[in-house]
């Protein structure tokens, strides 16, 4: 098991969620972190909470989806503490729409973010690693690329292709000392989700927990990370789709409201992420 005191994290969506959950979770171990978000308030006062606690933290202002600025912002964390050892490709948003309702452009907008906002970190920061010939690189995918639910058309594109990136590059860069972890959290109680009502059988898991596992992850060097356990049950896929695709209904899965119906995530985030 890995002891990451002193190590140095960069995490995109460190603004909320599960981002700042875990960016908690790292100052814990007194790992430092440079956080990345496009809404420097939130991002500024976690890490005034943090280096509070004593933990050193960078917070950069940086939209994922320009490849420059997160170059730019790799840049920086390297300049400052002259490594990088945890990568966590985290930001995302959630489009959902029902695929009779689909343009281009969601599935151009989801990616954006969910896919190339994640590769444009991953590409940063690979350079940094192989020099290093050490580093941990996580991508946040979603139980939505284990089975795609309705309606979530282009949040499953984006991250399903996340998901089989990273089962490439974990098996290019082993030995080059680089770990690569996928996580799939259920569903999480953050903005992302606020709105949507979720069946019983999928409770919304606090955005702690998530990064508890993650941790563990990081330390035991795991290709996957599935949360809640339940989600396992999603392998059921493979052998039986249709089977999957009744239970899905039968439970409600989806969760609710419809998205034609109107937005799923709180009014006052309708200008930031949570579209
Ligand atoms: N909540 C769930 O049920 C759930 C389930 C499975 C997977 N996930 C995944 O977990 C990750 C974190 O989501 P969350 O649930 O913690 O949601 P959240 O609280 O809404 O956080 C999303 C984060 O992404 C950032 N972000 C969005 N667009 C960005 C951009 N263009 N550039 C930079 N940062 C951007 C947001 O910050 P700014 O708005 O300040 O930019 C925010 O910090 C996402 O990848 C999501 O897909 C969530």
């Amino acid at each position: 098991m890995r002891d990451l005191e002193g190590r140095v994290a960069i995490i995109s969506g460190g603004s909320s969620g599960i981002g700042a959950a875990l960016a908690r979770a790292f100052a814990r171990e007194r790992v430092r972190v440079a956080l990345l978000a496009r809404r420097e308030g939130p991002l500024r006062a976690l890490a005034q909470e943090l280096a509070a606690q004593g933990v050193e933290v960078l917070p950069i202002p940086t939209d994922v989806t320009q490849e420059e600025a997160v170059q730019a912002a790799v840049d920086r964390t390297v300049d400052r503490w002259g490594r990088l050892d945890i990568v966590v490709a985290n930001a995302g948003q959630y489009v959902r729409k029902p695929v009779t309702a689909w343009t281009v452009e969601d599935f151009q907008r989801s990616c954006a973010v969910n896919f190339y906002g994640a590769l444009h970190l991953v590409l940063a920061a690979l350079p940094v690693l192989r020099r290093q010939r050490e580093g941990h690189i996580v991508l946040m995918s979603s139980l939505d690329a284990k089975k795609g639910l309705p309606l979530d058309g282009p949040y499953v594109a984006a991250k399903y292709a996340l998901s089989g990136i990273g089962g490439v590059m974990r098996q290019e860069l082993r030995d080059e000392g680089i770990d690569v972890t996928v996580v799939y959290p259920g569903r999480v109680d953050t903005p992302m989700i606020a709105n949507l009502k979720v069946p019983w059988i999928s409770p919304k898991l606090p955005p702690e927990k998530v990064a508890r596992a993650v941790l563990k992850a990081i330390r035991k060097r795991k290709a996957e990370v599935i949360v809640p356990w339940t989600g396992y049950l999603l392998y059921l896929d493979l052998l039986a789709p249709r089977l999957a695709d009744y239970l899905v209904k039968k439970l409600g899965l989806s969760g609710e409201p419809h998205p034609a119906s109107g937005p799923t995530h709180p009014p006052e985030a309708e200008n930031g992420t949570h579209r």
